[in-house]
C-alpha cells in the first residue's frame, strides 16, 4: 500500500520547483521572457506595455511577439534601431504607438519590420513625415496618423503611400493642415484615391481665410499658387532683403565712424 509520504522523485521535483521560484525571485529577466513593465501572452503572440510612462522601447522583447502595444507611454523619439533588438525581427502583425509623444519618425526606423501590416501612430506630435520612413513597409495594410500636428505631405511621401497596393486604410483626420501651395499634392491625391479613410473630414487649419474648408473641396483658386503670385511674393522678398541689407550697412558705417571718432 502507498504511504502518506510522497514518492522520492515527486519530492525532488517539488523541491526543484521551490528552489527555482526562490532563486528566480527578483533576479534579472531572462532573454526572451516578458519585460517587467509589460504583459505577455505567448498563445496570442502579444506583448502589451501600455500606460507605463515608458520613454524607450523595453529591450529583449520575447521572440514570439507578433503584436506589440506601446500605447499611452512617453516615447518622444525612437532611434533607427529601436525595433532591431535581435529577437523582434518577425513582428508581422501590429505595432501600436498611439498616445505617445513622437515628434518625428527617423528614416529607417521601421526597416527591421518588413512584414508589418498595421501601424498605429494616432495621437502623437508628428509635424511632418518623410518618404524614407515608409520605404521598407511593403506589407502595410493600415496606417493611422490621425490626431497629430501634420501640416502638409510632400509629393515623395504621397508617392510612397500610393505605391503600396495593400495599404487601403490611411487615417489623416485631426491634423493641422496648412492650405498653402504645399497642400496641392495632398488635395489632388485625396480627390482621386480611396486610400484615405473619411477623407471628407480633413479640413484646413490655416490660413484663416479658408479655415475649416474640407481639403477635398480645395481648388486652385483657393491656393493661389500661380506663377504670377509666386513671382510677386518673390520680388517682395527680394526688395525687403535689399532694404534690410541697406539698413544693416548703414548701421555698420555709423559704428565704424564712431570707432574712428574714438
Ligand atoms: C505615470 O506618470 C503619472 C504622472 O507623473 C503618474 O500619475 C502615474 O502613476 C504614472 N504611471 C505609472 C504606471 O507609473
Ligand atoms: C492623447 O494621448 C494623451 C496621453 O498621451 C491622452 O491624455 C489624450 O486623451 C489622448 N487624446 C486623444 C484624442 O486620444
Ligand atoms: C508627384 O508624384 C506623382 C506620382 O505619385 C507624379 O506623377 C508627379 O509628377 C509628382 N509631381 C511633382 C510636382 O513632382
Ligand atoms: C473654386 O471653388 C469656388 C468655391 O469654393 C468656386 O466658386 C470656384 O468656381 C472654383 N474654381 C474652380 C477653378 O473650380
Amino acid at each position: 500500500r502507498r504511504g502518506h509520504v510522497p514518492a522520492p522523485p515527486l519530492r525532488r521535483a517539488a523541491l526543484g520547483l521551490l528552489l527555482q521560484v526562490l532563486l528566480g525571485w527578483g533576479s534579472a529577466q531572462q532573454p526572451g521572457s516578458c519585460p517587467a513593465p509589460c504583459e505577455c501572452s505567448e498563445t496570442a503572440r502579444t506583448v502589451k506595455c501600455v500606460n507605463r510612462n515608458l520613454t524607450a522601447v523595453p529591450p529583449d522583447l520575447p521572440p514570439y511577439a507578433r503584436l506589440l502595444f506601446l500605447t499611452g507611454n512617453r516615447l518622444s523619439s525612437l532611434p533607427p534601431g529601436a525595433f532591431l533588438s535581435p529577437p523582434l525581427s518577425p513582428l508581422e502583425n501590429r505595432l501600436e504607438l498611439a498616445d505617445n509623444r513622437l515628434l518625428s519618425l527617423p528614416a529607417g526606423m521601421f526597416s527591421s519590420l518588413p512584414s508589418l501590416q498595421h501601424l498605429d501612430l494616432r495621437n502623437n506630435s508628428l509635424v511632418s513625415l518623410q518618404a524614407a520612413t515608409f520605404h521598407s513597409l511593403a506589407q502595410l495594410q493600415s496606417l493611422d496618423l490621425s490626431h497629430n500636428s501634420l501640416k502638409c505631405l510632400k509629393n515623395a511621401t504621397i508617392a510612397q503611400l500610393r505605391s503600396r497596393p495593400a495599404l487601403r486604410k490611411i487615417s489623416l483626420d485631426h491634423n493641422t493642415w496648412v492650405c498653402d501651395c504645399c497642400i496641392e499634392h495632398l488635395v489632388s491625391w485625396l480627390k482621386e484615391s480611396d486610400q484615405v479613410e473619411g477623407k471628407g473630414a480633413l479640413k484646413c487649419s490655416y490660413p484663416d481665410k479658408i479655415r475649416d474648408k474640407p481639403l477635398v473641396k480645395i481648388n486652385s483658386s483657393d491656393l493661389d499658387c500661380s506663377y504670377f503670385s509666386y513671382m510677386t511674393s518673390y520680388v517682395v522678398l527680394v526688395i525687403s532683403e535689399i532694404v534690410t541689407f541697406h539698413v544693416f550697412v548703414q548701421c555698420l558705417e555709423q559704428r565704424g565712424l564712431n570707432v574712428i571718432g574714438l
